[in-house]
């Protein structure tokens, strides 16, 4: 896996993909952008429940999204056994989302991860019932986890020799 083969599958899932996954989405594309890394990876999100399926993000989110200059079209989507064959890197936002994974897809085990994982632990608060400044501050919170897993990425060779630095 990874290499320098094919691109690095990552996916993002929350409940009902529209909020969390979403953003976090947003943040790694805009990251991949600044480090001109786009090639390297194929970026999706999901949602556990299908409720938002075909739906597209929560209008909070996408004021988030394009404040950031991270907004991507996005049509909402139920996660699938295919997700978890082909994805190398399948980051759930909070322990419920992590149980859901595992219980129905067991193909997931050992790829997928609590994004917050990278940032010292914890979950990513659902802002879906707050305000405006939870779905900025949800923002923050998985743009710093995106960046750190890419860090990651990039420290442990995965993005090949050059992007690790030499040798
Ligand atoms: P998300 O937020 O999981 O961050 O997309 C939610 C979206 C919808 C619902 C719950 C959370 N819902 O109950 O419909």
């Amino acid at each position: 896996m990874g290499g320098m083969e094919g691109p690095i599958r990552v996916l993002f899932v929350c409940l009902g993909n529209i909020c969390r996954s979403p953003l976090a989405e947003g943040a790694f594309r805009k990251l991949l952008r600044e480090r001109g890394l786009e090639g390297r990876f194929e970026v999706d999100s999901a949602g556990t429940g299908a409720w938002h399926a075909g739906e597209p993000m929560d209008p909070r989110a996408r004021k988030v999204l394009e404040a950031q200059g991270a907004y991507f079209p996005h049509v909402a989507r139920a996660m699938t056994r295919e997700d978890a064959l082909s994805f190398h890197h399948i980051l759930v936002m909070d322990r419920e989302n992590l149980k859901e994974v595992l219980a129905r897809f067991p193909e997931a085990k050992g790829k997928v991860r609590l994004l917050l994982d990278y940032l010292g632990g914890g979950e990513v608060a659902d802002p879906y019932y707050g305000d405006l400044q939870d779905c900025l501050e949800a923002y923050w919170t998985v743009e710093a986890a995106c960046r750190a897993f890419l860090d990651r990425l990039e420290g442990d060779g995965t993005l090949g020799p050059a992007a690790a630095g030499g040798a």
